[in-house]
Protein backbone atom coordinates (compact mmCIF):
# COMPACT_ATOMS: atom_id res chain seq x y z
CA UNK A 1 0.00 0.00 0.00
CA UNK A 2 1.36 3.47 -0.88
CA UNK A 3 1.06 5.92 1.52
CA UNK A 4 -1.07 8.96 1.06
CA UNK A 5 -1.91 11.81 2.86
CA UNK A 6 -5.33 12.20 2.99
CA UNK A 7 -5.95 14.66 6.03
CA UNK A 8 -9.38 13.80 5.92
CA UNK A 9 -11.91 14.67 9.14
CA UNK A 10 -12.24 12.00 11.53
CA UNK A 11 -13.80 11.22 15.20
CA UNK A 12 -13.11 8.19 16.82
CA UNK A 13 -16.06 7.01 19.26
CA UNK A 14 -14.43 4.67 21.59
CA UNK A 15 -14.45 2.29 24.88
CA UNK A 16 -10.75 1.61 25.37
CA UNK A 17 -10.28 -1.64 25.30
CA UNK A 18 -7.00 -2.91 23.80
CA UNK A 19 -7.66 -3.48 20.16
CA UNK A 20 -9.30 0.07 20.64
CA UNK A 21 -6.08 1.11 21.98
CA UNK A 22 -4.37 -0.20 18.48
CA UNK A 23 -6.91 1.29 16.75
CA UNK A 24 -6.06 5.22 17.79
CA UNK A 25 -2.89 4.70 17.89
CA UNK A 26 -3.21 3.65 13.99
CA UNK A 27 -4.65 6.24 12.76
CA UNK A 28 -3.03 8.17 14.79
CA UNK A 29 0.54 7.51 14.15
CA UNK A 30 -0.80 7.13 10.18
CA UNK A 31 -0.63 10.63 10.26
CA UNK A 32 -3.10 10.41 7.05
CA UNK A 33 -6.35 12.12 8.95
CA UNK A 34 -6.84 15.31 10.60
CA UNK A 35 -8.74 13.74 14.12
CA UNK A 36 -11.11 16.16 14.65
CA UNK A 37 -12.06 14.40 18.53
CA UNK A 38 -11.66 10.96 20.17
CA UNK A 39 -15.28 10.80 21.90
CA UNK A 40 -15.45 8.11 24.51
CA UNK A 41 -18.63 5.79 25.89
CA UNK A 42 -19.35 3.58 28.00
CA UNK A 43 -18.24 -0.09 26.93
CA UNK A 44 -15.74 -2.13 27.63
CA UNK A 45 -15.48 -0.49 31.51
CA UNK A 46 -17.11 2.89 32.97
CA UNK A 47 -16.82 5.95 31.35
CA UNK A 48 -14.38 7.13 34.15
CA UNK A 49 -11.79 4.03 33.11
CA UNK A 50 -12.05 4.52 29.41
CA UNK A 51 -11.58 7.77 29.16
CA UNK A 52 -8.60 7.49 31.70
CA UNK A 53 -8.10 4.76 29.57
CA UNK A 54 -7.83 6.97 26.05
CA UNK A 55 -5.99 9.83 28.02
CA UNK A 56 -3.21 7.18 28.42
CA UNK A 57 -3.19 6.50 24.97
CA UNK A 58 -2.82 10.08 23.63
CA UNK A 59 -0.22 10.71 26.07
CA UNK A 60 1.73 7.74 24.97
CA UNK A 61 2.31 9.09 21.89
CA UNK A 62 2.25 12.82 22.95
CA UNK A 63 -0.99 13.48 20.96
CA UNK A 64 -2.51 16.46 21.54
CA UNK A 65 -6.17 15.05 20.33
CA UNK A 66 -9.01 17.07 21.78
CA UNK A 67 -10.55 13.96 24.09
CA UNK A 68 -14.35 14.60 25.06
CA UNK A 69 -15.97 11.97 27.40
CA UNK A 70 -19.59 10.52 26.91
CA UNK A 71 -22.43 8.71 27.28
CA UNK A 72 -21.98 6.49 30.88
CA UNK A 73 -24.87 4.06 30.13
CA UNK A 74 -26.83 2.95 27.11
CA UNK A 75 -29.98 4.84 26.36
CA UNK A 76 -32.24 2.51 28.00
CA UNK A 77 -30.31 -0.16 29.72
CA UNK A 78 -28.37 -0.43 32.30
CA UNK A 79 -24.32 -1.20 31.35
CA UNK A 80 -22.92 -4.41 30.98
CA UNK A 81 -18.75 -4.03 30.52
CA UNK A 82 -16.70 -6.87 28.85
CA UNK A 83 -14.48 -9.17 30.15
CA UNK A 84 -11.70 -9.79 28.16
CA UNK A 85 -10.15 -6.14 28.86
CA UNK A 86 -9.76 -6.44 32.44
CA UNK A 87 -11.60 -3.80 35.21
CA UNK A 88 -9.86 -1.02 34.32
CA UNK A 89 -10.83 -1.79 30.54
CA UNK A 90 -7.27 -1.51 29.61
CA UNK A 91 -5.39 -3.99 32.32
CA UNK A 92 -1.41 -3.75 31.39
CA UNK A 93 -1.53 0.00 31.49
CA UNK A 94 -0.08 2.25 33.86
CA UNK A 95 -2.99 4.38 34.39
CA UNK A 96 -2.15 7.41 36.69
CA UNK A 97 -4.49 10.08 35.33
CA UNK A 98 -7.84 10.64 36.30
CA UNK A 99 -9.06 12.58 33.42
CA UNK A 100 -12.46 15.17 33.78
CA UNK A 101 -15.78 13.63 32.62
CA UNK A 102 -17.86 15.95 30.96
CA UNK A 103 -20.92 14.16 28.36
CA UNK A 104 -19.80 16.89 25.76
CA UNK A 105 -19.29 14.32 23.54
CA UNK A 106 -22.41 14.30 22.04
CA UNK A 107 -22.34 18.13 21.25
CA UNK A 108 -18.57 18.18 19.84
CA UNK A 109 -19.57 15.04 17.51
CA UNK A 110 -23.11 17.60 16.33
CA UNK A 111 -20.54 20.61 16.07
CA UNK A 112 -17.27 18.40 13.69
CA UNK A 113 -20.06 17.13 11.25
CA UNK A 114 -21.91 21.16 11.50
CA UNK A 115 -18.56 22.47 10.43
CA UNK A 116 -17.53 20.12 8.04
CA UNK A 117 -20.81 18.69 6.15
CA UNK A 118 -20.39 15.98 4.71
CA UNK A 119 -17.09 15.31 5.15
CA UNK A 120 -16.49 13.63 8.41
CA UNK A 121 -16.03 10.04 8.59
CA UNK A 122 -16.70 8.75 11.98
CA UNK A 123 -14.97 5.09 13.53
CA UNK A 124 -17.47 3.86 15.93
CA UNK A 125 -15.77 1.09 18.12
CA UNK A 126 -17.67 1.22 21.02
CA UNK A 127 -21.66 0.63 21.65
CA UNK A 128 -23.66 3.21 19.77
CA UNK A 129 -25.19 5.18 22.28
CA UNK A 130 -22.73 9.04 21.71
CA UNK A 131 -24.24 8.28 17.65
CA UNK A 132 -27.56 7.54 18.35
CA UNK A 133 -27.66 10.49 21.16
CA UNK A 134 -26.40 12.99 18.60
CA UNK A 135 -29.10 11.56 15.72
CA UNK A 136 -32.23 12.07 18.15
CA UNK A 137 -31.05 15.85 19.32
CA UNK A 138 -29.67 16.39 15.75
CA UNK A 139 -31.99 14.70 13.24
CA UNK A 140 -30.36 16.07 10.18
CA UNK A 141 -26.55 14.94 11.34
CA UNK A 142 -26.98 11.11 10.03
CA UNK A 143 -27.44 12.96 6.11
CA UNK A 144 -24.38 15.40 7.02
CA UNK A 145 -21.28 12.60 7.92
CA UNK A 146 -19.73 11.23 4.70
CA UNK A 147 -19.63 7.75 6.61
CA UNK A 148 -19.31 5.44 10.05
CA UNK A 149 -16.79 2.65 9.82
CA UNK A 150 -18.65 0.55 12.73
CA UNK A 151 -17.24 -2.34 14.38
CA UNK A 152 -20.10 -4.28 15.71
CA UNK A 153 -22.37 -6.99 14.70
CA UNK A 154 -22.34 -10.80 13.77
CA UNK A 155 -24.05 -12.19 10.48
CA UNK A 156 -23.52 -15.78 10.00
CA UNK A 157 -21.02 -16.66 12.63
CA UNK A 158 -22.75 -16.93 16.62
CA UNK A 159 -22.25 -14.09 18.95
CA UNK A 160 -18.91 -13.04 21.24
CA UNK A 161 -21.57 -11.66 24.11
CA UNK A 162 -24.58 -14.09 23.85
CA UNK A 163 -24.99 -16.71 21.78
CA UNK A 164 -25.95 -14.21 18.97
CA UNK A 165 -24.88 -10.47 19.36
CA UNK A 166 -21.62 -9.29 19.37
CA UNK A 167 -20.78 -7.14 22.08
CA UNK A 168 -20.97 -3.27 20.58
CA UNK A 169 -24.10 -4.20 19.53
CA UNK A 170 -25.16 -6.15 22.57
CA UNK A 171 -24.59 -3.34 25.55
CA UNK A 172 -26.78 -1.01 23.83
CA UNK A 173 -28.73 -2.49 20.67
CA UNK A 174 -31.56 0.48 21.09
CA UNK A 175 -28.77 2.52 20.01
CA UNK A 176 -27.74 0.61 17.24
CA UNK A 177 -31.37 0.15 16.35
CA UNK A 178 -31.06 4.35 15.63
CA UNK A 179 -27.76 4.09 13.72
CA UNK A 180 -28.70 1.08 11.82
CA UNK A 181 -31.90 2.88 10.96
CA UNK A 182 -30.90 5.46 9.96
CA UNK A 183 -29.80 7.13 6.05
CA UNK A 184 -26.37 7.42 7.10
CA UNK A 185 -23.61 5.37 4.74
CA UNK A 186 -22.35 2.91 7.15
CA UNK A 187 -19.72 0.47 6.49
CA UNK A 188 -20.08 -2.64 9.31
CA UNK A 189 -16.62 -4.84 10.06
CA UNK A 190 -18.76 -7.63 11.83
CA UNK A 191 -17.35 -10.50 14.16
CA UNK A 192 -17.27 -12.86 10.68
CA UNK A 193 -14.25 -11.25 9.20
CA UNK A 194 -12.72 -10.29 12.63
CA UNK A 195 -12.47 -14.03 14.17
CA UNK A 196 -9.86 -14.95 11.54
CA UNK A 197 -7.16 -12.03 12.28
CA UNK A 198 -5.61 -12.74 15.78
CA UNK A 199 -1.97 -11.84 16.66
CA UNK A 200 0.52 -13.18 19.10
CA UNK A 201 3.01 -12.10 21.34
CA UNK A 202 5.67 -13.04 18.73
CA UNK A 203 4.08 -10.53 15.80
CA UNK A 204 4.10 -7.82 18.37
CA UNK A 205 7.86 -8.68 18.29
CA UNK A 206 8.35 -6.88 15.28
CA UNK A 207 7.69 -3.42 16.98
CA UNK A 208 11.16 -4.15 19.12
CA UNK A 209 13.17 -1.05 19.25
CA UNK A 210 10.23 1.11 18.69
CA UNK A 211 8.65 3.82 21.93
CA UNK A 212 5.01 1.31 21.63
CA UNK A 213 6.98 -1.89 22.28
CA UNK A 214 7.05 -2.44 26.10
CA UNK A 215 3.43 -0.62 26.80
CA UNK A 216 1.65 -2.55 24.23
CA UNK A 217 3.83 -6.01 25.04
CA UNK A 218 2.38 -5.39 28.37
CA UNK A 219 -1.38 -4.23 27.15
CA UNK A 220 -1.33 -7.11 24.89
CA UNK A 221 -0.07 -10.11 26.98
CA UNK A 222 -3.39 -9.07 29.88
CA UNK A 223 -5.44 -8.92 26.40
CA UNK A 224 -4.63 -12.30 25.10
CA UNK A 225 -5.15 -14.02 28.64
CA UNK A 226 -8.35 -12.26 28.71
CA UNK A 227 -9.48 -13.59 25.40
CA UNK A 228 -8.19 -16.62 26.39
CA UNK A 229 -10.10 -17.17 29.54
CA UNK A 230 -13.04 -14.93 28.49
CA UNK A 231 -13.74 -16.59 25.14
CA UNK A 232 -10.91 -19.66 24.44
CA UNK A 233 -9.22 -18.18 21.38
CA UNK A 234 -5.68 -18.11 22.04
CA UNK A 235 -4.18 -14.30 20.64
CA UNK A 236 -5.43 -11.25 20.36
CA UNK A 237 -8.44 -10.87 18.29
CA UNK A 238 -7.93 -7.34 16.41
CA UNK A 239 -11.63 -6.30 15.72
CA UNK A 240 -11.27 -2.03 16.58
CA UNK A 241 -8.23 -1.66 14.23
CA UNK A 242 -9.92 -3.73 11.48
CA UNK A 243 -12.67 -0.77 11.55
CA UNK A 244 -9.53 1.81 11.60
CA UNK A 245 -7.48 -0.14 8.93
CA UNK A 246 -10.11 0.54 6.42
CA UNK A 247 -9.93 4.56 6.13
CA UNK A 248 -6.16 3.73 5.97
CA UNK A 249 -6.34 1.20 2.83
CA UNK A 250 -10.09 0.49 2.01
CA UNK A 251 -8.84 -1.77 -1.35
CA UNK A 252 -7.86 -4.38 1.12
CA UNK A 253 -11.50 -5.20 1.83
CA UNK A 254 -14.02 -7.04 0.04
CA UNK A 255 -17.88 -5.56 0.65
CA UNK A 256 -21.20 -6.82 0.49
CA UNK A 257 -24.31 -4.59 0.56
CA UNK A 258 -26.59 -6.02 2.90
CA UNK A 259 -30.34 -4.94 4.64
CA UNK A 260 -29.21 -5.29 8.41
CA UNK A 261 -31.37 -4.69 11.32
CA UNK A 262 -30.72 -4.97 15.14
CA UNK A 263 -33.25 -7.13 17.74
CA UNK A 264 -34.10 -4.74 20.44
CA UNK A 265 -36.43 -7.23 21.85
CA UNK A 266 -35.91 -10.79 21.59
CA UNK A 267 -35.20 -12.59 25.25
CA UNK A 268 -32.43 -14.63 23.54
CA UNK A 269 -31.58 -12.67 20.84
CA UNK A 270 -30.83 -9.32 22.13
CA UNK A 271 -28.49 -7.06 20.39
CA UNK A 272 -28.62 -9.84 17.54
CA UNK A 273 -27.84 -7.80 13.60
CA UNK A 274 -30.13 -9.79 11.93
CA UNK A 275 -29.15 -9.39 7.74
CA UNK A 276 -32.08 -10.36 5.25
CA UNK A 277 -29.90 -13.15 3.23
CA UNK A 278 -32.77 -14.06 1.07
CA UNK A 279 -32.05 -14.36 -2.15
CA UNK A 280 -35.41 -13.35 -3.10
CA UNK A 281 -35.99 -10.85 -0.63
CA UNK A 282 -36.49 -7.23 -1.95
CA UNK A 283 -35.51 -4.91 0.61
CA UNK A 284 -33.27 -2.41 -0.08
CA UNK A 285 -29.54 -2.83 1.15
CA UNK A 286 -28.82 -0.35 4.14
CA UNK A 287 -25.35 -1.27 5.00
CA UNK A 288 -21.77 -1.96 3.56
CA UNK A 289 -21.17 -5.10 4.82
CA UNK A 290 -17.70 -5.98 5.35
CA UNK A 291 -16.92 -9.61 4.05
CA UNK A 292 -12.98 -9.85 3.55
CA UNK A 293 -10.00 -8.58 4.64
CA UNK A 294 -6.50 -8.95 3.15
CA UNK A 295 -4.98 -9.68 6.99
CA UNK A 296 -1.21 -9.87 5.38
CA UNK A 297 -1.63 -6.16 4.20
CA UNK A 298 -3.74 -5.18 7.41
CA UNK A 299 -1.07 -7.10 9.83
CA UNK A 300 2.24 -5.59 7.83
CA UNK A 301 0.67 -2.48 7.78
CA UNK A 302 -0.40 -2.60 11.16
CA UNK A 303 3.06 -3.21 12.97
CA UNK A 304 5.13 -0.90 10.40
CA UNK A 305 3.12 2.19 11.31
CA UNK A 306 3.27 1.72 15.39
CA UNK A 307 6.64 0.40 14.70
CA UNK A 308 7.65 3.89 12.97
CA UNK A 309 8.58 2.05 9.78
CA UNK A 310 8.30 3.99 7.22
CA UNK A 311 7.93 1.54 3.72
CA UNK A 312 4.29 0.09 4.09
CA UNK A 313 3.54 -2.97 2.52
C1 LIG B 1 -15.83 -5.28 20.47
O1 LIG B 1 -16.12 -5.40 21.85
C2 LIG B 1 -15.13 -4.79 22.62
O2 LIG B 1 -14.79 -5.56 23.74
C3 LIG B 1 -13.97 -4.55 21.70
O3 LIG B 1 -13.26 -3.39 22.07
C4 LIG B 1 -14.60 -4.41 20.34
O4 LIG B 1 -14.98 -3.08 20.08
C5 LIG B 1 -15.65 -6.67 19.90
O5 LIG B 1 -16.83 -7.41 20.02
CA1 LIG C 1 -14.13 -1.24 21.44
Amino acid sequence: MKKIIQNCPIIIDTDPGHDDALAILLLEKSKMFDIKAITTVAGNSNIQNVTNNARYILDLIGSKTPLYSGSEKPLKRELIKAVVHGDSGLDGACIKVQENISDQAISKIISIVRENPGEVSIVVIGPETNIARAFISDPELPRLIKQLIIMGGAITVPGNKNRVAEFNIFVDPEAADIVFSSPVKKVMVPLDVCNDIILQMTDFERLKGSKLYEPLSKMMEKYIAGISAGEKVSGALMYDPLAAYYLINPAAYEIEQMDVKVETIGELTRGMTVADRRIWSDHESNVDVVTKIDAKSFIDDMLSILGDRKSLS
